[in-house]
């Protein structure tokens, strides 16, 4: 692939999504920065050829106006990422939980359509790359973790049909699911976190991904080994294992 000339990312303001943002700025690619906050996607932008859209992944025509304003300003995008997402614990039994699966789910799969449907017509021309960030915690379900883990393994199964219905159209749809990256989203965590990355070390990964057009990457290695072991681990080896295992702090997400 070429150096990506126009680059397009949601979860911009934070975390992943602005080190990503980092990485293709710094190489000199024009971006798209999309979040909620205006204040984070200003950081981020700062030296950085980036436009810059307030707007939330769960409202499909907020992300068709921003995909929209982009291709306006800057033409249609090599790459779109979508890193936006939420993570909070959550437990069914709680009735007050129940708003917070439906934001986890909204965000971290519905956000996933909306940012990629408003791109693919005008990159159906040229080609390209849409890449979503699942996560590891969507292989096996984790305790506590109910609506991340289902989301996650949601969105690895979405990205993954996206994938063959764009076959034939010069778009590749790249999946990368990390273990756990050193961000906001992690610091709030009470347990050990092994294999942890910094967000640039992840976002390095990602672009290598995308560069190779991988399909599906689990980062980094080690926890790919992980990722393998939790999928093929036998039922009662699973739970004995898991059952106890620390959970995330429950809450409302932001
Ligand atoms: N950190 C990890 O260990 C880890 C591991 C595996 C996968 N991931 C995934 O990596 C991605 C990035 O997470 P992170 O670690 O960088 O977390 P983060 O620092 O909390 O950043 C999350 C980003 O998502 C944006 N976002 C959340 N809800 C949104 C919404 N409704 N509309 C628009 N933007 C929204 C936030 O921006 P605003 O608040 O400004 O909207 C923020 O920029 C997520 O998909 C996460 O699930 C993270």
């Amino acid at each position: 692939m070429n150096k990506p000339s126009r680059v397009f990312i949601t979860g911009a303001s934070s975390g992943l999504g602005a080190a990503l943002a980092r990485h293709y700025g710094a190489s000199g690619a024009q971006l798209g920065l999309a979040g909620r906050r205006l204040d984070g996607l200003q950081d981020t932008a700062a030296g950085l050829d980036a436009h810059l859209y307030q707007a939330d992944v769960r409202d499909a025509v907020a992300m068709q106006e921003a995909a929209a304003a982009f291709l306006n300003a800057v033409g249609v995008p090599d790459i779109v990422i979508a890193a936006a997402g939420i993570s909070v614990g959550t437990l069914t039994e709680a009735a007050e939980d129940a708003p917070v699966f439906r934001a986890v789910m909204d965000a971290n799969v519905l956000g996933l359509v909306h940012t990629f449907q408003p791109f693919v017509a005008a990159m159906r021309t040229n080609g390209g790359v849409l890449c979503g960030i699942s996560s590891v915690a969507g292989v096996r379900g984790l305790p506590g973790g109910g609506a991340y883990s289902a989301s996650k393994a949601a969105a690895t199964v979405y990205l993954e049909a996206l994938r063959l219905e764009l076959k034939a159209s010069g778009i590749a749809v790249v999946t990368v699911a990390p273990g756990y990256v050193d961000t906001p989203m992690t610091q709030v965590n009470p347990y050990a976190m092994p294999f942890k990355m910094t967000a640039q070390a992840a976002a390095n990964k990602v672009a290598r991904c995308i560069e190779q057009r991988r399909a599906y990457t689990v980062i980094p290695w080690q926890m790919a080994w992980v990722g393998r072991l939790l999928k093929w681990l036998p039922i009662p080896v699973y739970d004995a294992v898991f059952e106890k295992a620390p959970r995330k702090p429950r809450g409302l997400p932001t």
